[in-house]
């Protein structure tokens, strides 16, 4: 008699905050996957469940304890049958207080213990409490994990560069992900390539602050990201670079030049400004005054005329007066931004901002972060207005939300969507620009589909 083989266990996976951790819950996957773990989105049926958590801002990481008493009951109606495992920025930062807030979490793991989930999935089978790991091992994490096993389509991330040594007033992350690492040039490569094998064509490099990067080249010496970019842009097939979060202190000549240079990176750039005002810059410690960002701005794009640009503004730090926050919205209408984020200051424990004086009234903060979305809205409207009538390279990253409708990023990063056949998936395409939106445009392709147009995606 042959035997059945065991049914699959399903792992479901929840991520919340930036790219890095969308990339990590994917890399956690193929962390499980050898142990029979087969991805679910049901979570009655989920064997296992990892709520990869953000802890930015107080509303996020509140988010967690919620689905935390959620999963609590989906855990009893299995009888207990579900590992529930918390990573991610919450994880590191409040480890024992979660298994204290929620013993029904079997395991905690910070963002530089992933490559260890196997072994605490083991011990957490046999242990009585839950297993906890938020140490920041002195180990590469990234010499541990497996290959990226799934094509992400394509579009991919690859985190070259972790961690972060800013100390910004307000912000979390220097205490979750650590001191900053660069992975070393040879891997970073090795990864890119194979991405490019699976179907990618666009590269998204990720840090938390990403121009910062120095990883060890193949000639020993520390390697600039505008460097890692140039030999990057050599892979063939790989038709487009992008990277994600700079720093304006860490644009160096040769990433300004990588733009103006190398025509595969792509002319969208996401540069957090956090505020206009200099006082608030000081006070936030990020090492730059508002005349220096404009004329960095300045600098980019003449390098890269067509550059569109992003940015993150935080409403109401401690201290920020009302002349300040004019001096935000001065700041804002000075770049005009193609895209923006802009949140209300959020305390966040262990900050340096958190015990400042000044705290801004939360109506004040309301209406600042008011003032400010609607004026980012309105220059978001009208870059993707600018569009209409022009021919963009298209990535089709898949179908559209209507039948016979196929979607994709232009090079600025617009989502637009256009009638095509499904085959376009994957490639690059001339799509005329028919109509700006506020969060997307629509399009014609430029030219007929055509199996010969092949060429211009040739790898
Ligand atoms: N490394 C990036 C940002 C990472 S966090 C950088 O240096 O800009 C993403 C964004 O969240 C930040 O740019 C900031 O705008 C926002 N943010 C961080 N901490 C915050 C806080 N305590 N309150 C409100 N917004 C915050
Ligand atoms: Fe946070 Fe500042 Fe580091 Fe960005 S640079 S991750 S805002 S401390
Ligand atoms: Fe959030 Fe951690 Fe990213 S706090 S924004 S998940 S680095």
């Amino acid at each position: 008699m042959t035997k059945t083989p065991a049914p699959p266990k399903r792992l479901l996976i929840r991520t919340w905050g930036c790219q890095m951790n969308v990339y990590d819950s994917a890399r956690m996957a193929d962390v499980l996957a050898p142990l029979g773990y087969a991805p679910t989105e049901q979570v009655e049926e989920a064997d296992m469940v990892i709520l990869n958590t953000c802890h930015i801002r107080e509303k996020a990481t509140e988010k967690v304890f919620s689905d935390l008493g959620r999963l609590r009951d989906a855990k009893q109606a299995r009888g207990g049958e579900m590992v529930i495992a918390v990573a991610g920025c919450v994880a590191q930062a409040e480890g024992a207080e979660i298994t204290a807030r929620a013993p029904w979490v079997d395991i905690v793991l910070g963002p530089q213990s992933y490559h260890r989930l196997p072994e605490m999935v083991a011990r957490a089978s046999r242990a009585a409490g839950a297993v906890i790991e938020t140490d920041f091992p002195a180990e590469d994490k990234f010499d541990h994990l497996p290959e990226q096993a799934a094509p992400q389509g394509a579009t991919a991330f690859l985190t070259v560069q972790e961690g972060c040594d800013k100390f910004c007033s307000f912000c979390v992350v220097p205490y979750t992900r650590g001191a900053e690492y660069s992975r070393p040039v040879a891997a970073i490569l090795a990864e890119a390539r194979r991405l490019v094998s699976l179907g990618a064509r666009e590269v998204t490099l990720l840090g938390q602050n990403v121009n910062a990067f120095h990883g060890e080249g193949p000639d020993g010496g520390a390697w600039s990201l505008g460097r890692l970019i140039h030999a990057l842009a050599g892979i063939e097939g790989l038709a487009r670079i992008r990277y994600t979060t700079s720093h304006p202190r860490d644009m160096d000549d040769e990433l300004i030049a990588a733009h103006r240079d190398i025509p595969a990176l792509m002319p969208f750039l996401h540069l957090p400004v956090q505020s206009g005002s200099d006082r608030v810059l000081k006070m936030m410690n990020r090492g730059h005054t508002a005349d220096d960002y404009l004329r960095l701005v300045d600098r980019l794009r003449a390098a890269r005329p067509d550059l569109a640009l992003s940015t993150d503004i935080i409403a109401g730090h401690p201290g920020e007066s009302e002349a300040d926050h004019e001096a935000t919205l001065a700041l804002i209408r000075a770049v005009g931004f193609a895209q923006a984020f802009s949140f209300k200051y959020s305390a966040r424990p262990g900050t340096p901002a958190a015990t400042m004086a000044g705290a801004v009234e939360e109506a004040a903060k309301d209406a600042r972060l008011a003032e400010i979305q609607a004026l980012l809205r309105d220059q978001q409207t009208a870059f993707n207005l600018s569009r209409a009538g022009m021919v963009a390279d298209v990535l089709v990253t898949g179908p559209g939300r209507h039948p016979g409708q196929m979607a994709g990023r232009t090079p600025w990063l617009n989502p637009v969507h256009f009638d095509g056949p499904d085959s376009l998936a994957g490639r690059i395409v001339p799509v005329k620009i028919v109509a700006g939106h506020p969060n997307s445009l629509t399009g014609a392709l430029a030219v007929p589909p055509h199996p010969d147009s092949r060429e211009r995606n040739a790898a």
